[in-house]
């Protein structure tokens, strides 16, 4: 590999008192020469912007495990020094392992990683649509699998609600999608009146603000409405919808977009059988399962790519977007082109 340009990064450093600054910085290693044993070098195309993401921008403890730090948890490129099986220039995706979190991330022209979690991308995804749909497009396919594994039979019918929760973000957005094309009437909500004629598109039944799914009583379980929600929210509104899961029905719990705390009883899983099924596509889908769900992701993704609302943003953009998505003004997904 030849290094005709200066080789870039965004790296956040944490500061004595907890904050964090960060701005575009020189790579600071030599992309073009072997790095250790079993390492791979990919030249960055494009990375998805993820939540865990703008938390590392801030600096937040929970994500930025190691300070200086390249965040970035979703990469596309192409391998520019091998390590592995795979030659130079093979068309590759990189999801967490601990990129962007114990060790330097996608927002950078070149990344290493051991080969191992490096996997080829599929001939039909582009780098940027890969990104588009990046760990928010694994996540959302693996809780629409879990629910349908674990909800009752009886709420097969299609008339039965499935609720999205945080649905404009970006796996809000992916999962009404895959939800969706699965056959199932999806309520999406979101705090977002100006997101709801792409949900629509996207396949919503129905766009709800949150305080529709809400519900004032201070009872331990209320009307059930919902066969199964994937939420992205956490916090209170889980809480709230826990309660109004019908009898057999799944929750997936994805994110805490809106708080880490979760306040409940015990009714709704022994009064109703519901169960809550946790998520977690950044470190337990083995490398053999995420290469099918990439699979299935390049089918799935001609049916949503015109509707499927994508950001492009270069190296400077990202302290921005990491701001907006921390205050849960973004809609869809933000995909980095670190050229
Ligand atoms: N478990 C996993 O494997 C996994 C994988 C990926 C992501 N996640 C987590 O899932 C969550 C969503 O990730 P993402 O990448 O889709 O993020 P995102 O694009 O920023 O979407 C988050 C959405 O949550 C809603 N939201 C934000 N702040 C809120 C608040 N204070 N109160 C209520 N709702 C709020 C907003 O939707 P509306 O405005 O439409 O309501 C926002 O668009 C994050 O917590 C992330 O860490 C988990």
């Amino acid at each position: 590999m030849t290094t005709t340009k200066r080789e870039t990064c965004w790296r956040v450093r944490r500061l004595p008192d907890g904050t964090a600054a960060a701005g575009i910085e020189a790579l600071g290693w030599d992309a073009a020469a072997a790095g250790p044993e079993g390492e791979i070098v990919v030249r960055v195309e494009a990375a998805g912007f993820n939540y865990k993401d703008a938390l590392c921008c801030a600096g937040h403890p929970g994500v930025m495990r190691t300070s200086p730090l390249v965040p970035g948890i979703d990469a596309a490129g192409v391998v520019a020094l091998p390590g592995g099986a795979l030659p130079a220039g093979t068309p590759v995706v990189v999801t967490g392992n601990g990129m962007g979190e114990l060790r330097d991330g996608a927002f950078a022209s070149c990344v290493r990683m051991p080969s191992a979690a490096v996997l080829p991308r599929p001939a039909a995804l582009a780098a940027d649509a890969a990104m588009a749909l990046g760990t928010a497009g694994l996540t959302a396919l693996l809780a629409c699998d879990r629910l349908q594994a674990i909800i009752s039979p009886r709420h097969a019918r299609p008339d039965e609600a499935w609720l999205v929760t945080g649905a404009s973000g970006g796996v809000g957005m992916l999962s009404v999608a895959a939800l969706a094309a699965a056959g199932h009437r999806v309520i999406a909500c979101s705090r977002k009146a100006a997101a709801t004629d792409v949900l629509r598109d996207l396949g919503a039944a129905e766009v709800v603000a949150p305080d529709a799914v809400r519900d004032p009583t201070p009872k331990t379980l209320v009307a059930g409405r919902w066969a199964g929600v994937v939420d992205t929210v956490g916090g209170p509104l889980l809480a709230d919808v826990l309660r109004a899961v019908r009898p057999g029905g799944g929750v997936a719990a994805i994110g805490m977009a809106g708080g880490a705390d979760l306040v409940t009883s015990v009714h709704p899983f022994i009064l109703r059988g519901v169960t809550l099924a946790g998520i977690d596509a950044a470190s337990l889908p083995t490398q053999a399962e995420r290469i099918l769900l990439w699979a299935r992701l390049a089918s799935f993704w001609p049916a949503i790519a015109g509707r499927f609302p994508v950001t492009r943003l270069r190296l400077e953009d990202v302290g921005d977007w990491a701001d907006r998505m921390r205050r849960g003004e973004t809609t869809g997904r933000g995909v980095v082109i670190p050229e």
